[in-house]
């Protein structure tokens, strides 16, 4: 009987789960219920995130790393870090995380709210101390009178301090892209060119697959095996960095964890192993290098390696026999079709 119910539910949901996913045209940003969005809060927010109190050293803040210049990452394959340590995996762009079901390239936090406070611990990144911030925050009294207007009163929580960041980064949106304005019935949106890689990019490409819905990803983790990154194994401050968190997330053999284990670190579950989140593609052209440890420096070499069928030994991609010149087009819609309106940024007077 355990076994018909099994082949019943497997012919069920086997089609709905190898179904490519649909496009869709930006809609509102979801904000939580127990985070409103409010003007001040998000001004509030936005100081916070270039505030240098943040980090330790007071040297950097969040816009280090994830530079409105530089598509809210910071240009590098592996990202900045804290003075004399090394970061261990390319910064991602901030552009519409409000859509994100998991933060971070292994999902180890949900919300947004949650995920501000990581990088402020972070030993190798802000290295701040989270009691002293809250201190340090509350010692400015232009702080305490922005606490008082946006919360009731002017407690300086790290709890806030996350809500009024998450907030801010609510509003770096990607929208109105040529995409959006295809998708919604305008077929002079995309060149000629872009079109035909739009067709590759939901049909022969198989791109629809992993890169659907409005942000173009499908909430999930993936082991396509990119190549490492060399640095990996050569800088023993990336390996420290790399056994530090190992050890934080209980990995039993730490010490001698050679390469990132991507999301097998938070679920052990040997199917993650080295499985990383579908990063959303929009404003492609603002984020190189590319992929969790920044291996690829171009869109060239990145449609390449989806071509190739992936890396080696994956078994989630097969090779695509795309002629050069699809390879082409696939390249002019990724980037004509996904680059939004311009997000202007008016940085903010710090207190
Ligand atoms: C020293 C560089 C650095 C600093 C400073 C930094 N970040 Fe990051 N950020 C990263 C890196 C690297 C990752 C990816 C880490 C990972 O996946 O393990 C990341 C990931 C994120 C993500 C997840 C995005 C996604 O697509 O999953 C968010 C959101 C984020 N950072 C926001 C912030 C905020 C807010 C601050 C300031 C409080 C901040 N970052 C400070 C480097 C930095
Ligand atoms: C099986 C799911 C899957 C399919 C199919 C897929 N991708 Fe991805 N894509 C991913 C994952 C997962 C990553 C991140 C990998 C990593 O960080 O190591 C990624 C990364 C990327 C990146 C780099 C993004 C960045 O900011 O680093 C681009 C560009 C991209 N994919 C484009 C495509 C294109 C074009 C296609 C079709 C030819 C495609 N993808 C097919 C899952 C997929």
């Amino acid at each position: 009987m355990k076994r018909i119910l099994w082949i019943f539910f497997s012919v069920l949901f086997l089609p709905v789960y190898t179904f490519a996913g649909h496009l869709e045209p930006f809609k509102n940003i979801p904000v939580p219920e127990q985070n409103p969005q409010t003007a001040a809060k998000v001004e509030l927010g936005k100081k916070l995130f270039f505030d240098r109190r943040l980090s330790g050293d007071g040297t950097t803040n969040c816009g280090t790393c994830h530079d409105p210049e530089m598509g809210y990452s910071d240009g590098l394959e592996i990202s900045l870090h804290y003075p004399t340590t090394r970061n261990w995996r390319n910064s991602p762009t901030l552009y519409n995380v409000a859509f994100h079901k998991y933060q971070f390239h292994d999902g180890r936090a949900a919300t947004l709210e949650d995920q501000a406070l990581f990088p402020m611990m972070s030993a190798f990144e802000l290295n701040q101390n989270l009691d002293y911030v809250e201190e340090e925050i509350r010692a400015v009294p232009e702080y305490v009178a922005a606490f008082t207007e946006v919360f009731g009163d002017g407690d300086t929580t790290k709890e806030r301090i996350a809500m009024a960041i998450a907030a801010f980064e609510r509003t770096i949106v990607s929208r109105d892209a040529p995409l959006d304005k295809y998708l919604a019935g305008d077929q002079s949106a995309l060149s000629a060119e872009a079109e035909k890689g739009y067709a590759l990019f939901i049909g022969k490409g198989k791109c629809t697959e992993c890169h659907f819905g409005v942000n173009l990803i499908d909430d999930r983790f993936h082991a396509l095996n990119v190549p490492e990154n060399p640095e990996h194994l050569t800088d023993p401050r990336i390996a420290a960095t790399r056994r530090f968190v190992a050890k934080v997330y209980h990995f039993e053999e730490y010490r001698t964890l050679a390469d990132d284990p991507g999301r097998y670190l938070i679920t052990k579950d040997m199917k993650d192993w080295k499985a990383f989140k579908t990063p959303t593609i929009r404003e492609i052209t603002k984020t190189a290098p590319y992929m969790h440890n920044g291996i690829f420096a171009t869109l060239d070499e990145v449609i390449e390696f989806f071509n190739a069928g992936g890396g080696s030994g994956n078994t989630v991609l097969k090779p695509l026999q795309l002629t050069p010149e699809e390879k082409g087009q696939l390249k002019v819609f990724l980037e004509e079709g996904l680059v939004g309106a311009p997000l202007t940024m008016t940085y903010p007077k710090i207190p």
